[in-house]
């Protein structure tokens, strides 16, 4: 069993090296921890950095409802919890267990950490996906050092 104390040692070059099934079942985990009474679509979020540490993430939403957290807001804060790092694989999913597509603000979050090489799970019988694809030419932290008023 995958644990947040288990650091894993892998090539992060090969998207081979990232233990996909264990972040989909630890994502699937953290469905049940979802607090979603409103829309009754529980998430979890489950990712691992390129030091080998893994972070989780559940939705939160609010009876005001434009301030529900979603999963992956939940799992960065986890990042910085931890220690900060750069994510390299993440598995997002609803509480059917499948994978479900992350919305365009939770694009923007998971670029911050991860980047355009962030892979995102598919399911079990897909390749990953890089977040490039998901969020092509992204505004990201570069942009703000090269494009400050002089
Ligand atoms: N949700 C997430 O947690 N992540 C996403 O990327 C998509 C949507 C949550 C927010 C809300 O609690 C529920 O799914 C329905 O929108």
């Amino acid at each position: 069993m995958l644990t947040k104390s288990r650091v894993y040692s892998f090539d992060v070059n090969s998207p081979r090296a990232i233990p996909w099934s264990e972040l989909r079942d630890r994502a699937r985990q953290a469905t049940t921890r979802s607090y979603s009474p409103y829309s009754h679509v529980s998430v979890g979020a489950c990712a691992i950095t390129d030091d080998g540490r893994v972070v989780e993430g559940s939705n939160v939403e609010n009876a005001s409802y434009g301030l529900t957290l979603c999963a992956e807001c939940s799992l960065v804060s986890d990042l910085a919890r931890l220690g900060g790092g750069r994510l390299i694989g993440v598995s997002i999913v609803a509480g059917d267990g499948a994978p479900i597509a992350p919305c365009g603000r939770c694009r923007q979050l998971l670029f911050e950490h991860g980047g355009a090489e962030l892979l995102i799970d598919a399911g079990e019988h897909e390749l990953p996906v890089a977040l490039a694809r998901l969020l092509p030419d992204a505004f990201g932290p570069d942009d703000l050092g090269v494009r400050r008023n002089p």
